[in-house]
């Protein structure tokens, strides 16, 4: 711009060109500005691509979509082998046990040590890479995931709630469900006291996934779901390390009412006093069951499930 004025000054340059010059810079800096976006636009879009790409290709589901039923409800892991990623570590080693119909099934071990992938392939959400799972005696393996989850009620770590009523969002275990039906679930799940208190009741939206409601009673809802839904099997994911003492009593009264239906429950407790009286305690370590069996022979065992005992007597002392 300086080296224009010169000849502009000079009377060697006309008004126009001098113009034209100075704004060349601006234009120049606004094109740049312009291929930036465009390229970071074009980034976005190949990555979304990628994405639409990776869901199309995913594969379908093909089980049998006939009525899975069955006249008992055991669940056995026969040398069960699963990874997260292809060829990536194993997160579950040779994985063998069998929870018995109508029992107590309780599952306990360090943090990622797996329990939670253990019922994620229960409900199919998962498939094993080898080994085989049956409910009943039958392999699940072909049946649609759709049709297992039908004999399954699943409390989990994360309850999805959906942004509408709470009665709605408990209806939603078991459609057909009637308004007495669905406060008699509540009730037993230690809810009806909390809802009754809002505003509007059992009208009262949760917010979008439940963010107006706490924890614990994010957790007593899903409990009334499975209540209402009254399926032969229960898995549970019991976590009340995160919750303050009210909730967490709360919520273990709501369990205790739950294991009152009779169902093959399997039950990861974080707590080892809910599990006292479980038919079959399983311990995960790294992947694999190091130790099974009821309360008494494993303290008397002297192993894992000892020391975490002895640890957690030491804490609630
Ligand atoms: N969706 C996932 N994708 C990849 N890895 C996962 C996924 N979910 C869990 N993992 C990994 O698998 C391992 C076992 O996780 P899992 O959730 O089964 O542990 P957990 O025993 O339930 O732990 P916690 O007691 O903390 O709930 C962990 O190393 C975890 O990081
Ligand atoms: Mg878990």
């Amino acid at each position: 711009m300086w080296t224009a004025s010169v000849p502009w000054f000079a009377g060697t340059l006309d008004t126009v060109s001098y113009l034209l010059i100075c704004m060349f810079p601006i234009f120049l800096a606004k094109l740049a500005n312009g291929i930036f976006i465009d390229l970071t636009s074009y980034k976005n879009l190949m990555i979304s691509k990628k994405q639409i790409l990776r869901v199309i290709d995913e594969k379908e589901e093909t089980g049998n979509m006939e009525p899975f039923i069955n006249k008992t409800h055991e669940i056995t892991f026969k040398d069960v082998d699963f990874s997260y990623v292809q060829g990536g570590e194993s997160v579950l080693k040779k994985i063998a046990f069998t929870a018995g119909n109508q029992k107590l099934t309780a599952i306990v071990g360090d943090s990622g040590s797996g329990k939670s992938t253990i019922l994620n392939l229960v409900s199919k959400y998962y498939e094993a890479q080898d080994g085989m799972i049956s409910i009943g005696g039958k392999p699940i393996e072909n049946i649609a995931a759709e049709r297992v989850l039908e004999q399954i009620s699943m409390v989990d770590q994360d309850v999805f709630l959906f942004n509408d009523t709470i009665r709605d969002n408990i209806r939603y275990a078991r459609p057909d469900a009637t308004d007495e039906e669905i406060e008699a679930a509540c009730k037993e799940a230690n809810c009806d006291g909390f809802i009754r208190k809002m505003e509007k009741g059992y009208d009262t939206p949760t917010g979008e996934n439940g963010n107006l409601l706490s924890g614990g009673e994010r957790q007593r809802l899903s409990i009334a779901r499975a209540i209402l839904k009254n399926s032969p099997i229960l898995l549970l994911d019991e976590a009340t390390a995160n919750l303050d003492i009210e909730n967490e009593l709360a919520v273990k009264q709501a369990i205790s009412n739950l294991l009152k239906q009779k169902k093959t429950v399997v039950m990861i407790a974080h707590t080892l006093s809910i599990v006292k009286n479980a038919d079959e305690i399983l311990v995960v370590s790294s992947g694999k069951i190091v130790e099974h069996g009821a309360h008494d022979d494993l303290i008397k065992k002297g192993g894992k499930y000892a020391t975490m005992w002895k640890a957690e007597e030491q804490l609630s002392v």
